[in-house]
Parts: C-alpha cells; sequence; structure tokens
C-alpha cells in the first residue's frame, strides 16, 4: 500500500493496544514536508506510543503509517536502522553513554553510517556550536548540567540532517529560560526544513511554538482535531 498524499508523515485508522490495554484507537493524520506539529493530550493518552510507531519501535494493531513515503507499520527489522538514520529523536530520558565524551555521543550516527574522520569531526562540532555547547565536547555528559545533556541530545539527534525530529518532553525537566532556548533551537531545525514533532504536556511549549496542535485524547484524536486544524506562525 501506497500513501495517500505526499505528507512526511501519515497515519490511516491505526490502533495499537498492549496486552487489553489501548494505547491508540483509530488514528488517522497527516504532518506534512516541513510543518513543526505539537503533540498534546492527557498522561497515557498514546503521545510516547504514536513516535514509538514512527520508529518502528512499535508496530500497529490495525493501520498503516508512512514515514517519507515509507510505511513503516510494514518495514522488515533489518529495515528499521535505514528509517532511523533519516529520524532524529529526542527522549525524555537523554540517552546518552555515561562514559562518552559529549562529542563522541554525537558522533555516533556519523561513526554507524561510516562517515569519514573529517566529517564527523566538522558536522559534530558544527552542531554542538549551533546548540550552544561546543565549549562542553570533551566532558562526559554526568558532569553537564539537564538543560545542556537535551541541547547535546538535540545535537546528537540532528548531526546527520534527519527529514524528520521527533522529541518527546523534551522540555521536561527545564526551567522556563531553558525551556525557551529549545524551542528556538527546534524552531531553526525547522526552518532548515526538517519536519518536527514534538510531544509535550508543557503550556509554556505551546505557547512559545504558536503552530498547530494534534490533541490525542483518550486515546483517539479529539474531535475538533478530526478536521485539519489550522496552523497558525
Ligand atoms: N510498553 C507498554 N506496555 C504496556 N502498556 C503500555 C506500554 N507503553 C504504553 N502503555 C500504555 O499505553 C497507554 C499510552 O501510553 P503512552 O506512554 O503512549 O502515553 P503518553 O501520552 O506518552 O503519556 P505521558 O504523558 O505520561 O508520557 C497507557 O495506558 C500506557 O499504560
Ligand atoms: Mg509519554
Amino acid at each position: 500500500m501506497m500513501p495517500t498524499t505526499d505528507a512526511m508523515i501519515q497515519l490511516i485508522h491505526v490502533s495499537k493496544s498492549y496486552e487489553r490495554r489501548t494505547a491508540l484507537s483509530d488514528v488517522t493524520l497527516d504532518i506534512e514536508k516541513g510543518e513543526f506539529v505539537l503533540l498534546v493530550g492527557p498522561s497515557g493518552a498514546g503521545k510516547s506510543t504514536l513516535l514509538r510507531l514512527l520508529i518502528g519501535e512499535e508496530r500497529p494493531d490495525e493501520g498503516q503509517i508512512f514515514v517519507n513515503g515509507k510505511n513503516v507499520s510494514r518495514l522488515k527489522q533489518s529495515e528499521v536502522p535505514f528509517l532511523r538514520r533519516k529520524i532524529g529523536t529526542v527522549f525524555q530520558n537523554f540517552r546518552l553513554l555515561p562514559k562518552k565524551s559529549v562529542f563522541e555521543n554525537v558522533a555516533l550516527p556519523l561513526i554507524v553510517q561510516r562517515a569519514s574522520a573529517g566529517d564527523i569531526r566538522r558536522k559534530v562540532i558544527e552542531t554542538l556550536r549551533a546548540v550552544g555547547v561546543e565549549h562542553k565536547k570533551d566532558q562526559l555528559p554526568g558532569s553537564l548540567s539537564t538543560g545542556e545533556q537535551q541541547r547535546v541530545c538535540i545535537a546528537r539527534a540532528i548531526v546527520n540532517g534527519p527529514v524528520v525530529l521527533l522529541a518527546d518532553e523534551p522540555t521536561g525537566n527545564l526551567d522556563p529560560e531553558r525551556t525557551a532556548e529549545i524551542v528556538e533551537l527546534f524552531k531553526m531545525i525547522n526552518a532548515r526544513g526538517t519536519t518536527v514533532v514534538v510531544a509535550t504536556h508543557d503550556p509554556h511549549v505551546m505557547t512559545l511554538v504558536n503552530r498547530r496542535v494534534i490533541s490525542l485524547f483518550q486515546r483517539s484524536l479529539s474531535r475538533e482535531q478530526q478536521t485539519r486544524a489550522s496552523v497558525s506562525t
């Protein structure tokens, strides 16, 4: 089956349960190329589940999911790494390697792709500079503040120029000032052409971003979101 639009992300009647617990029920939505979308909803609404489905970490029970024209609901396990190279992810619990330096953590996606040493050095430094933590490049993640670690995660997610950036509660541990800085970073990445999807509870983020909001409510889209919400900038 092919996607029915040229959207960057398309879900068609997607449902997902864990044992008997429904995480997502009959979700249909499009996210266009270059959009910056907020995914909101109460705890347990299925935000993280939706993001995990998009990177092939979970499979839907029903429905189709397309990312960048690929049917990710039907990917073979061996195809998942190729999908991941096109999608940058920022998880709430960071997942940084504690014994590797900031530089090495951010270099990982490039090493996996067998980039040359010169390319790795150039791209890692350039990305660390863009997110404002270049001066921390030789330190271990544990010696950085939460906000700095969050920036390192974002650097790692964008270093290989992903077409999509997915972030799950990226400002969950940050104060309002740091939150505003991270939102600015996402806007910058989006302005370079990357489609950005941020799952968040944080009303402050919604005010700062002021773009289309997709509300997950009781495991499906809230009624007013079933029709296409307007995009405001
Ligand atoms: N691995 C899992 N095993 C069993 N149930 C799960 C699993 N992951 C999620 N669920 C269930 O699926 C539902 C949706 O969970 P999900 O984590 O996607 O919600 P969320 O919107 O991200 O919530 P939060 O805002 O708290 O992060 C919840 O009822 C949750 O208990
Ligand atoms: Mg979650």
